[in-house]
């Protein structure tokens, strides 16, 4: 771990804190010229093989920001490759998998013994560290198997999981499988990333909101839940986020999580209420406020501030990614503005 009593590690266990610490989903990305200038010499697939450069824009972006905490540049979707489903990004499109899974077949040929092929990551989380030291904690971060499963089952983005849910539905044992399947790539994956130096494990579950509360708990919980176990072998804290979540936040907090990502669909003390108030929270600012002026952003961002009371356990981050045309400049005056609200907050 690379600074276990940073702002963020302590948020993150809901210990006491002097501020707020901030960070952004997506901190690195098109919206950043600095990024824009690596991709228009390297494709994403290659700045993430190459640790170097990985580490070079996490670093710049964590730097530009001046955020609370590094997140490693990697995509979600690195594993479907090393279990043996090759996927790439169309230009202006999303990601194509080139040979969906649809049945049991398909998942009985899913390898779970090559996730070390995914050292390229350790190595560059290796890298941030080194130039961090224990000045900035570390994030790594992997997809949740429903998530990672609506990809590799509809073969890219969706829009009503048609594909995912009829699997879930019809074939349960197949399902399972394959949810274990991800489970066991995933785990050993995100393992090997806080080895590397990772201090938190972040695990985006950005579509399992599309579930009822009722299919969640039966498809998704069991195999969530077995997840964060293992990754809490590891000693750090979990994150555990999903979008449209307003009705799952109870359920998901069952996985065992430290902290749970909130969208801004959902006022920040109320999704905190729906989870008992205990362990913390992450979010949860609408990430189009960053197109608006400052002066309808600034007190949007101290609502949330203002919701959180000062309670032990909130970091502060939008509740979705960063989009590709947000101005930079929004995202370093919000960044400022929540860590010099210390004094609200004793
Ligand atoms: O800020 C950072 O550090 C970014 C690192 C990062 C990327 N992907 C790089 C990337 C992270 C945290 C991800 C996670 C990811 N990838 C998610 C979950 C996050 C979320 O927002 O819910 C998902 C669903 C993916 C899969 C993925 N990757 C999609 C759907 C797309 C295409 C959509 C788009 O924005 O174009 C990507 C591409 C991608 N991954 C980009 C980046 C910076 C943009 C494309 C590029 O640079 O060519």
């Amino acid at each position: 771990m690379a600074a276990p009593q940073s702002l963020f590690v302590r948020a993150c266990k809901a210990e006491p804190v002097e501020r707020t610490p901030v960070w952004f989903m997506r901190q690195a990305g098109r919206y950043m010229p600095e990024y824009r200038a690596v991709r228009k010499q390297h494709s994403l697939i290659e700045i993430c093989k190459k640790p170097e450069l990985a580490a070079e824009v996490t670093i710049t972006a964590a730097e530009v920001l001046g955020v609370d905490a590094a997140i490693i540049f990697a995509d979600l979707l690195l594993p479907l490759e090393v279990m043996g489903l090759p996927f790439h990004f169309a230009a202006g499109e999303g990601p194509r998998i080139e040979k969906p899974v649809r049945g049991s077949d398909d998942i009985a040929r899913l390898r779970t013994d090559h996730a070390a092929e995914l050292g390229y990551v350790s190595e560059a989380i290796r890298l941030v560290c080194k130039h961090f030291g224990n000045r900035l904690p570390m994030i790594g971060f992997c997809g949740a198997p429903f998530t990672l499963a609506s990809y590799m089952i509809e073969g890219g983005g969706s829009r009503n999981y048609i594909h995912t849910k009829k699997m879930m539905y019809s074939d349960s044992a197949a399902w399972d499988e394959l949810m274990g399947k991800l489970v066991a790539v995933t785990s050993e994956y995100s393992a090997e990333q806080v080895s590397a130096g990772a201090d938190v494990i972040q695990i985006f579950d950005s579509w399992v909101g599309c579930l009822s509360v009722d299919d969640y708990r039966r498809y998704v919980l069991p195999h969530a839940t077995d997840l964060v176990r293992r990754l809490q072998k590891t000693g750090a804290p979990i994150i555990y986020f999903g979008t449209d979540s307003a009705t799952l936040l109870s359920s998901m907090q069952k996985t065992g999580a430290e902290v749970i990502g909130l969208d801004w669909r959902i006022p920040l003390d109320e999704g905190w209420r729906l989870l008992k108030n205990r362990g913390a929270v992450q979010g949860n600012l609408d990430p189009v406020l960053l197109f608006a002026d400052w002066k309808e952003l600034q007190p949007r961002a101290e609502d949330i501030l203002r919701r959180a009371g000062g309670r032990p356990g909130h970091i502060f981050n939008l509740g979705h990614g960063i989009l590709p045309e947000t101005p930079v400049e929004n995202v370093k005056q919000l960044c400022r503005f929540v860590q010099g609200n210390r004094d609200k907050l004793t």
